[in-house]
């Protein structure tokens, strides 16, 4: 995957010598379930993940610049069958330890950047469970607009209902204008 480089992160490839920092995180009972998958229970878990992002190449590893530890993740995946417009849905998530500082708003708004200029998508789609205010705010300040709300199925089989937002290549041009 191309590197982006934002202030404070670069998000890049996975490497299998990130298994100990996505342990880090990943063990968490704060991270995963917020994003639909249960805390990463051994290293053998983590590596297996590891594996399936450099195979799958659509997950970048956050790396934060002081440190050059990786503190999350943010993906790009294509779940679509639609031929008809290009879009791909963002996923994300931080480690605990490193929230509130604006800095997955900063790489969620560097994988939007990258999505439009550079790959050239036509729509992102993004999805918050319905009490994930944290991940509704860093929607909100990426310029996401609400689309629909559904219900999505938890790793432990429960429903819940997620809210659906999108941003299309026109709204980010004319946010970008409205910015200048
Ligand atoms: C959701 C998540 C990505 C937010 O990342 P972040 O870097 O903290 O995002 P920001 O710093 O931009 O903060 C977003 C909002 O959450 C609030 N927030 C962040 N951490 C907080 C904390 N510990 N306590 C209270 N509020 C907090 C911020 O105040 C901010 O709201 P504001 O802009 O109105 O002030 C991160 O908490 C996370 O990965 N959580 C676990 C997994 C997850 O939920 N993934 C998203 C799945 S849809």
């Amino acid at each position: 995957m191309k590197t982006i480089e934002t202030n404070r992160l670069i998000l890049r490839s996975w490497t299998i010598k990130d298994v100990h920092d996505l342990y880090e995180y990943a063990s968490l009972p704060t991270v995963g379930p917020n994003a639909g998958w249960s805390p990463h229970q051994s290293l053998d878990e983590s590596l297996s993940i590891v594996h399936k992002f450099i195979k799958e190449d659509d997950v970048w590893a956050i790396v934060e610049k002081q440190s050059l530890k990786v503190i999350g993740s943010v993906g790009l995946h294509n779940r679509s069958d639609s031929q008809e417009k290009l879009n791909r849905e963002i996923g994300y998530v931080l480690s605990t330890f490193y929230e509130g500082q604006g800095l997955m708003t900063e790489a969620v708004i560097g994988v939007i950047n990258f999505a439009f200029d550079e790959l050239g998508l036509d729509i992102i789609f993004v999805k918050h469970y319905i009490d994930n205010d944290k991940s509704r705010r860093v929607i909100e300040k990426c310029g996401f607009k609400y689309y629909e709300t559904i219900i999505s199925k938890l790793f432990n089989g429960i429903e819940k209902e997620s809210k659906v937002y999108w941003i299309t290549k026109t709204d980010y041009k004319k946010n970008k204008e409205e910015q200048q």
